[in-house]
């Protein structure tokens, strides 16, 4: 069902039995990423709410915005066809943002100046003001984020903490194509020449995680961008860090912790995994 602004759809929630609902805030162009966040959403919760939002915000990047690829029909079309019961919510900025479109500042201990942070100013602010307001205006039990975007996974973890919002947060495991490559909106913007370059992402993630074992991070980093090297994939950042505090490698600490996290450009796309080592 669609709702194009949270009036309509809290009353019709409203209206029904009490029960648990799952948010499953999205950007739309809906993958098969998207897709498996939002069925664990409807196996937990009764209600699923699945926000299909570009928001202007978190884009550092007019050009970025405005290319994003978007198509609502097509994406209400597929989730209609998973589940006819999903509360579909397209708002309009205004229905969000009233006539003020700006993102919030806020103070996420450091955690929003790496990464990602470093490379898209008040990426993060970005993100979290639309997604606070998307809590405060439907309170759902549960909210889903995808590991592809770890960062603003512990950045949002935060938030929840910080705002001391009664959400819980679900994580679920990135999906991936075929060749490896994580799906993401951004994919149908690549060539297939681009895309076969792409899979060499997360193969090179691959290979770390096997190198982790027994080589020491420098020579891990050398190994990431020699492998690279003579390809159209141009890294941004390589890191391994701490999972939930994102901070450096410790060599004495537990290995099980860490996680190494890469950003590529190519061509004019900017694309980002993550594995865990
Ligand atoms: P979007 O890129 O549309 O992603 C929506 C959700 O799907 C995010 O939680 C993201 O991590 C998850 N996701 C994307 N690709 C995935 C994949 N291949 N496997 C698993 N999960 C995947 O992330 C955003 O939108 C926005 O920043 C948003 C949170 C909606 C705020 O505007």
């Amino acid at each position: 069902m669609l709702f194009k602004n949270s009036l309509s759809l809290n009353s019709y929630i409203n209206n029904l039995p009490r029960g648990p609902v799952g948010l499953v805030p999205t950007m739309g162009s809906i993958h098969k990423g998207h897709i498996k966040i939002i069925r664990k959403s409807l196996n937990e919760n009764l209600y699923t709410i699945v926000s299909i939002f570009v928001n202007p915000t978190q884009f550092d990047e007019f050009e970025d915005y405005i290319n994003y690829p978007r198509d609502t029909k097509a994406d209400i079309k597929i989730l209609n066809s998973i589940n006819k019961n999903i509360l579909i919510y397209t708002p309009k900025s205004s229905d969000l943002y009233g006539d003020n479109v700006q993102h919030d500042l806020f103070n996420f201990d450091g955690l929003d100046l790496i990464m990602e942070g470093s490379f898209r100013k008040n990426h993060f602010d970005g993100v979290a003001t639309v997604v606070k307001k998307l809590i405060l205006k439907f309170n759902p039990l549960n909210i889903y984020f995808g590991e592809k975007d770890f960062q603003q996974m512990v950045i949002i973890k935060n938030l929840l903490v910080k705002e001391n919002l009664n959400t819980n947060l679900i994580s679920c495991e990135t999906v991936r194509d075929k060749s490896g490559l994580a799906l993401s909106s951004r994919n149908s913007r690549l060539s297939e020449r681009e895309k076969i370059e792409a899979s060499l992402i997360y193969k090179t993630l691959e290979e770390v995680k096997s190198k982790f074992k027994y080589l020491n991070e420098k020579k891990i980093n050398e190994y990431v961008y020699n492998k690279l090297k003579n390809t159209n994939c141009k890294i941004e950042y390589f890191f391994i860090l701490n999972e939930e505090t994102l901070k450096p490698y410790k060599k004495i600490t537990n290995h099980n912790k860490y996680r190494a996290f890469i950003a590529v450009r190519l061509g004019k796309i900017r694309l980002i995994d993550n594995i865990k080592l």
